[in-house]
């Protein structure tokens, strides 16, 4: 997404917790051609997600778009459900993503203008009963977009998000590694996820690059009048 951003011109500043990954990610965006900002923060933080806006205001100004994408999740069934998994996933999914959303909106009410592109999950409205605390936490960004559109509407700013179908990342390998496992499939996994593929209408797993061009259309190019919508990059998963 960043580097995507940064080949259409746009300056980017880099929030996330993985220094290196941080520091690799604002490399290609400078290779791209575009300023950097490395923000390398737990957003879980109390001030995290506010600093991380506040960054890039202090360097540039403004701030055109937001794009709230860090995420976790972990497979757990819910009856051995815990307090630990229950609050590091809303942590993150939820609470830093509604900082980021107010700190980044109160920026664009001011200017009158801006995009916030939240992401979403197809799992927010699903029932997967061996990972509520994900799902949940994603009718969370539902939610929080909703009421956040309906805000920041008089002042022109949009508020939409997209919803990923499965892509090879690091917490999806994770996740599946996991569930396979308590599913008794550890021995099979290549079976496994090869099934899961094939559920998939369009038949096999999205492209990082795909999503990553829908995140840059709805953050730059979606016609002003869409807002308050959530984006189905499901491959056909999300049906409802
Ligand atoms: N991979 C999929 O199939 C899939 C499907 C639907 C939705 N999503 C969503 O897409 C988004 C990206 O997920 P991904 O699959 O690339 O996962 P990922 O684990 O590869 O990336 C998540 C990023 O969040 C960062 N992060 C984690 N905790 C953080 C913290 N406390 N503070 C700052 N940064 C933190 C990680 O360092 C990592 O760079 C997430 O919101 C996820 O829920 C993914």
């Amino acid at each position: 997404m960043a580097v995507q951003l940064a080949a259409r011109g746009c300056a980017v500043g880099v929030a996330d917790i993985n220094a290196e990954g941080t520091a690799e990610t604002a490399r290609l965006v400078r290779q791209a051609g575009a300023q950097a900002e490395e923000i390398v923060a737990d957003l879980t933080s109390e001030g995290g997600p506010e600093a991380a806006v506040q960054r890039v205001v202090d360097r540039w100004g403004g701030i055109d778009a937001l794009v709230n994408n860090a995420g976790y999740g972990v497979i757990e069934p819910f009856l051995d459900s815990t307090y630990k998994a229950w609050t590091r996933t809303l942590a993150l999914n939820v609470t830093a993503l509604a900082m980021a959303c107010k700190a980044a909106g109160r920026v664009m009410r001011d200017q009158r203008s801006g995009r916030i592109v939240n992401i979403t999950s197809p799992g927010s409205r699903m029932a997967l009963p061996d990972y509520t605390a994900y799902t949940a936490s994603k009718a969370g960004v539902d939610s929080i977009t909703r009421a956040l559109a309906v805000a920041l509407a008089p002042y022109g700013v949009l508020v939409n998000s997209l919803a990923p179908g499965m892509m090879d990342t690091e917490m999806q390998r994770s996740t599946e590694v996991d569930l396979a496992r308590i599913n008794g499939r550890s021995g099979d996994l290549q079976a496994f996820l090869d099934e899961r593929t094939r559920r998939i209408p369009l038949g096999r797993r999205a492209e990082i690059s795909e999503v990553a061009e829908a995140v840059v259309w709805l953050a730059l190019d979606a016609p002003p009048y869409m807002t308050a919508e959530r984006l189905n990059m499901s491959g056909g998963l999300d049906k409802d």
